[in-house]
């Protein structure tokens, strides 16, 4: 029986852990997958989850909730805190975390990690990272804590197959897919060990579809996905930069942007929003200046990325000013908070741009409401909040921060009797008719960026 492990169940490894087990379910050759998390009470939550028949967070995808229940009950996926799981695996996938915040402590923690995990390894076995890395860490840091493993078991590295391959998952509607019906970037140690993770892959990817692609070096892959990331961080940026002037001239950005968006080359020009959260947005970008520190001492600079990694982060400022602009006494003031999650249709509220404003208004004293379709408790914030959209009328502001589809459907000619309430679009959130909604009942009405 071929036995497969995924090591690390968070947003990436729980949702690859399924992906994996729904699609080996229809081949011939009987297989396993494992689901390995921390024996500690984050991971034991994962697991119990999992048990239970339960993706084990908040999700639109139905299909991803579905998948979950069928591979635990046929039991295609078994998940554990156990260790020993990974002794006789023939592929081992690596999706645990390396954090921005504490690096050092991360990086103790991620070494130590990869050295238990080298401690089980078969010697012929196919180790797939798929951590986010600064360039160079597979082979200035992995390969040689595995090789150093195997030494002193006297194992032959010459069989291990070693990869990485970086994840472009969206943990929105089409969170699965995001895995399964997706282009997949991946570079090997070696030809040998390329060809193994080609085959792996094509046993769960449309690559008919979404054909695989290969890069020569392991950095390569690293590189690929630090430089896709610093890429959108940088777009983003650049719009926040333009946004004051338009807003200075009363122009609608939204509009001139779908002007642009004409010309082919500009398509995936950004739009204005309120602020760049999120677990990736906020720390890739920086790994670029952390593998030139750890590596290549201090050589290489960063300093439009830097530049673009501080005007994303002053963002939500804003808003708050604003606000700040209209409501001279925050004091209060009734005020509705809506979307609590990093982005739109996720339930991820790690570095969520929310809590800044959270934070400003808590500080003055205002009465606060929350509300986030697919946030049950903010964790960050330790804070129950709403799933079920409370009255409008009943506050002096709405805000709106995230742009989930549930907000898209709200109808305000139903919804909105009182005209002292004031309505701030913080983020793009609301369509034209919902706009024309609101500006027919002459009810105030702010935007970033028209
Ligand atoms: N979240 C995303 O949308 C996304 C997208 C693309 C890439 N990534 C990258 O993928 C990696 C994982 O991201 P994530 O969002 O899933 O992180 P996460 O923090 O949600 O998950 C990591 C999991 O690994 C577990 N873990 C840590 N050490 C372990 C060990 N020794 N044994 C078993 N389990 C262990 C943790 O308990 C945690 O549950 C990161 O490098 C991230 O940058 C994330």
């Amino acid at each position: 029986m071929k036995k497969i492990a995924i090591v690390g169940l968070g947003f990436v490894g729980a949702a690859m852990s399924v992906a994996i087990a729904s699609k080996l379910k229809k081949r011939k050759e009987k297989f396993i997958v494992y689901g390995l998390e921390r024996n500690n009470k984050q991971g034991k939550d994962i697991c119990n989850s999992f048990t239970n028949g339960n993706f084990p967070f908040d999700t639109t995808d139905n299909l991803l909730i579905k998948k979950t229940a069928e591979v635990i009950k046929n039991k295609n996926l078994v998940v554990t805190t156990n260790k020993n799981c990974l002794s006789d695996c023939s592929i081992i996938v690596i999706d645990i975390n390396l954090d921005l915040k504490k690096f050092n402590e991360s990086l103790k923690d991620y070494k130590k990690s990869i050295i238990e995990i080298s401690k089980f390894l078969k010697d012929d076995v196919l180790i797939i990272v798929e951590t986010t890395l600064p360039p160079g860490f597979c082979n200035k840091i992995i390969y040689p804590i595995i090789k150093r493993e195997f030494v002193k078991k006297n194992k032959k590295i010459e069989k291990l197959k070693f990869v990485h391959s970086y994840e472009r998952v969206m943990p929105g509607k089409n969170y699965i897919k995001s895995i399964t019906d997706y282009f997949r970037v991946y570079s090997g140690i070696n030809n040998q060990s390329a060809i193994a993770a080609e085959n792996f892959f094509r046993s769960f990817i449309n690559t008919k579809k979404y054909p695989l692609c290969k890069l020569d070096k392991l950095e390569e892959s690293e590189f690929a996905k630090i430089l896709e990331n610093t890429y959108r961080t940088v777009n983003i940026a650049l719009i926040e930069e333009w946004r004051s002037l338009g807003e200075e001239l009363n122009i609608d950005l939204f509009r001139v942007i779908d002007a642009i968006r004409y010309r082919k080359t500009h398509k995936n020009i950004m739009l204005p929003g309120y602020g760049v959260g999120g677990y990736c947005l906020t720390k890739d970008p920086l790994f670029g200046k952390i593998s030139s520190k750890k590596f290549y001492k201090n050589k290489f600079k960063f300093p439009l990325t830097q530049k673009a990694m501080n005007i994303n982060k002053k963002m939500p400022i804003t808003t708050l000013l604003k606000i700040k602009k209209i409501f001279k006494n925050l004091n209060f003031k009734k005020i509705l908070l809506l979307g609590i999650s990093y982005k739109s249709d996720v339930s991820d509220t790690r570095d969520s741009q929310s809590k800044l404003l959270y934070d400003y208004l808590k500080k003055n004293k205002s009465i606060l409401t929350l509300h986030d379709p697919l946030v049950k408790y903010w964790k960050e914030s330790s804070v129950d909040v709403l799933n079920k959209l409370p009255n409008l009328n009943e506050f002096d502001l709405v805000v709106f921060l995230v742009n989930h589809d549930f907000y898209k459907k709200i109808n305000f000619d139903v919804k909105i009797k009182n005209k002292k309430i004031t309505i701030f679009d913080a983020n793009g959130v609301l369509n034209k008719k919902q706009i024309n909604q609101i500006k027919n009942k002459r009810i105030r009405l702010l935007f970033n960026g028209r």
